[in-house]
């Protein structure tokens, strides 16, 4: 029939043609995740009292269901304690979970570690992790050798991390002469060289001056557009709206929440967020307020004889004059907006979850 167009090879589940020897190639098709956790435990015991026979049990994680895209920057928060640590050493086959499961690029950590160790890497930072008595060249010669990368290579691919990280004129001085800014850049370097598919970062910048921890952040960039899924814990709100395109937060052992920052937004109810100060609120004119057009949350905190109420607003109908109306005999009234920031999100969140 004129016009018609055969069709070769068969319709797939999508209804889109598939050619023998045209299959789809894998960037084209959805990527499974690299990270599934379910139900994920892990618990401590350690032993105190006189003759150490007091057991404490600690519950590090309690339950973490988790999901992470390929290709992204994924970023955990959580106060201090909350299993951040812990987590990041059980994806990265450290430490053993007591219960539950996860998977890192679809291999399950308890009892396929040793084919995931080479597809990874892991920097914890800090002091420990380096031979401080040898150059900075001649520890990623010694962890080259351990990840067994052949000799042939090793040596371009240690010059080729060093001047990733702007390590290069430093490679060949003992590392107790770096700083700890330097130090941290070697950490990072030793867990580039064997070209992982994933790194993991527990707090990559923590004690960097400004222009080092600016420098780290450009890396991990870099090593996302080459196509390095990360997964990073971090205190630093700007770091995590900075470089992360979706964020998890992990309060006392359980994940309170993971979206994108405009999806914890709205979470939390809503982008604006209009600060109220004044002197003597009464009790009905703060109900006022919380019943103000498209408020969703008021937080009261005290300076002083000052009151501050900070409201989340998810419309735009509430405006400056609004709230004047609302609050009359408040001539010292000051109200000011901004948009909602991560750090209040993130407080917010921790604070429910308590
Ligand atoms: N080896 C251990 N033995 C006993 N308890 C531990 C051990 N490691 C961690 N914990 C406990 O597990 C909980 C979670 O610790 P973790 O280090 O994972 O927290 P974190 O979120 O990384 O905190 P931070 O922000 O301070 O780094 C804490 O209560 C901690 O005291
Ligand atoms: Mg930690």
């Amino acid at each position: 029939m004129k016009g018609a167009v055969p069709v070769v090879g068969h319709l797939d589940e999508n209804g889109y043609v598939r050619l023998p020897g045209c299959e789809p190639s894998p960037a084209s098709m959805t990527l499974p995740p690299v990270i599934e956790t379910r139900g994920l435990t892990r618990v401590f015991e350690s032993r105190k009292g006189m003759l150490f026979n007091e057991v404490v049990r600690t519950e590090a994680l309690r339950g973490v269901d988790l999901t992470v895209d390929s290709g992204e920057i994924f970023g955990l928060l959580g106060p201090n304690g909350a299993g951040k640590t812990t987590l990041t050493k059980i994806l990265s086959t450290l430490l053993l979970p007591s219960g539950g499961s996860a998977r890192v690029l679809g291999l399950d950590v308890a009892t396929q570690a040793l084919e995931l160790r080479p597809r990874i890497g892991l920097v914890l930072g800090g002091e420990r992790g380096l031979y401080n008595r040898v150059s900075g060249r001649e520890n990623l010669r010694y962890f080259g050798d351990l990840y067994g990368i052949p000799l042939q290579d090793r040596d371009r691919r240690i010059d080729a991390v060093l001047n990733r990280v702007g390590l290069t004129d430093a490679a060949d001085r003992r590392v107790e002469e770096y700083s700890r800014g330097m130090k941290q850049k070697l950490h990072i370097a030793r867990g580039i060289l064997h070209q992982p598919e994933m790194l993991f970062l527990d707090e990559p910048t923590i004690g960097l001056d400004p222009k080092s921890a600016r420098e780290t952040r450009k890396l991990v960039r870099g090593l996302a557009a080459d196509g390095v899924s990360i997964f990073l814990t971090t205190h630093y709100m700007f770091e995590a709206e900075e470089l992360c395109q979706r964020i998890a937060v992990l309060s006392r052992g359980r994940l309170v929440a993971r979206d994108t920052v405009a999806g914890l937004r709205r979470l939390v109810g809503g982008d604006r967020t209009i600060e109220i100060e004044g002197y003597g609120f009464e009790d009905a004119e703060l109900a006022r307020v919380r019943s103000f057009p498209g408020v969703s949350r008021v937080v009261s905190e005290e300076f002083g004889p000052r009151l501050r109420l900070t409201l989340r607003v998810r419309t735009a109908e509430l405006t400056e004059p609004h709230i004047r109306e609302g609050l009359p005999g408040h001539s010292e009234l000051t109200v000011r907006e901004r948009v909602t920031a991560l750090e209040d999100i993130y407080l917010d969140l921790v604070e429910e979850a308590a």
